[in-house]
């Protein structure tokens, strides 16, 4: 007997209206261009798909600053990124060091003792970035052959600044770097060859602004070596990064690519090349401080200080009596701005992330969250809040020459 047709409702029953403004920590909004490459379907292999990813590599190249001829694309979310370059790497024994400032660098840790990895967890503090020479000691201590960090801990609006020293260190002792760039990458640099950063990690759906689902993940030389010298076959089919190389360099099939996918996430990489990387950072810096210049004009407190704060998330304290999920369920339903939350910490996260950072977003979602906080009983100071973004866009001397 054939089972029941169920009873649905169309999308537009489901979803709102007017689209919500995607301000939280992802994913956030997407140019026009991409969303119309993401509504194409195109044979995943020959001359044409060829010729795209020919183009995604070079430009993958210059967003990652790197002349490494091991850019893969995946299919799949930046957590399927992170472990093809985890189970690419740690073999069952093999030493890790995990720095972990949070959720994301701890999802790392857990996939390298998932594939049989011996990991050593260094907490980093939440509230702060991991220190350059407890790192170093720790490599020195405990001799891991990779190392695990995230440049920007999303979960914690934490900025690991001291990457360049961190791999430094880690060359020294012969130790491969895996960096999570998943919200940071073409939001502020990331320099993987001069750095010496083994494998970079991105997903699409941040700052690159192209559709979940879809990543890059970039290896060096180096870590390629250890991939291609692995003699046990891996028994993850889809991410196994020698059979991924097939389909990007060698044009023969692995899987069905996502092809609308891969050209949203051509679009989203062709965009930000057209911008140029100087640009790009400066507008991110530009619109994140004005935003942190407004939310403390508001009279409410950022949750890191100093230079351990990311700029690509911004986390906001929220005064005693306001609860995350009641400012978050006011501001999507009242005003349509959309803005994440956090585990643990009572607080509330505003991505700078690809198209968040212009300026007449900044306006609308500074605007919604102190109108928000006020019309939930508490003070704010909205007109001061609105007149310091105001001043901190227009004072901000580009960073470019
Ligand atoms: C720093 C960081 N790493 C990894 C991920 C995981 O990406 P995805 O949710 O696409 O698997 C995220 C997503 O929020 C992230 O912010």
């Amino acid at each position: 007997m054939l089972h029941q047709v169920p009873e649905i409702e169309p999308l537009e029953a489901i979803l709102p209206d007017e689209p919500l403004l995607m301000m939280g920590a992802g994913p956030v909004p997407i140019p026009a261009r991409v969303a119309a490459a993401n509504g194409i379907v195109i044979n995943h292999l020959g001359d044409t798909m060829a010729r795209i990813i020919e183009q995604m590599k070079a430009m993958s190249r210059y967003v990652f600053q790197t002349e490494s001829r091991h850019i893969l694309g995946v299919a799949g979310p930046g957590s399927a990124a992170m472990e093809m370059a985890v189970i690419n790497l740690v073999d069952p024994g093999t030493r890790v060091l995990t720095v972990n400032n949070g959720f994301f660098s701890s999802r790392l840790g857990e996939m390298a003792r998932r594939a049989g990895g011996d990991v050593v967890e260094m907490d980093a503090g939440v509230a702060s970035a991991a220190d350059e020479t407890a790192v170093a000691e720790a490599i020195r201590a405990h001799r891991p052959r990779v190392l695990t960090i995230v440049q920007g801990e999303t979960s914690s609006t934490v900025f690991n600044h001291a990457l360049p020293a961190i791999c430094r260190a880690a060359a020294e002792a012969d130790c491969l770097v895996v960096c999570d760039a998943v919200c940071t990458l073409s939001t502020m640099p990331l320099e993987m060859d001069d750095w010496g950063v083994d494998v970079v990690i991105t997903g699409g759906q941040k700052g690159l602004s192209s559709i979940p689902g879809v990543s890059l993940i970039a290896f060096s030389d180096r870590a390629w070596q250890v991939i291609e010298g692995r003699e046990r076959s891996l028994t993850h089919w889809c991410l196994d990064a020698r059979l991924a190389h097939q389909f990007w360099y060698n044009k023969s099939y692995h899987y069905t690519a996502p092809v609308s996918g891969i050209l949203a996430l051509h679009e989203a990489l062709r965009l930000v090349c057209q911008e140029t990387l100087p640009r790009r950072f400066d507008r991110h810096l530009r619109c994140s401080r004005a935003l942190q210049a407004g939310i403390e004009g508001l009279g409410l407190k950022l949750y890191i200080d100093g230079p351990s704060r990311l700029n690509s998330v911004v986390g906001i304290h929220l005064p005693e009596g306001l609860a995350q999920t009641d400012l978050m369920q006011h501001i999507s339903q009242h005003h349509g701005v959309e803005i994440s939350g956090a585990f643990g910490a009572n607080i509330v996260r505003i991505g700078q992330m690809g198209e968040q950072c212009r300026s007449h977003h900044l306006f609308r979602t500074l605007h919604a969250l102190g109108t928000s906080v006020r019309e939930l009983g508490l003070k704010v100071d909205v007109p001061t809040g609105v007149a310091a973004l105001e001043l901190a866009l227009s004072s901000h001397k580009p960073s470019f020459a």
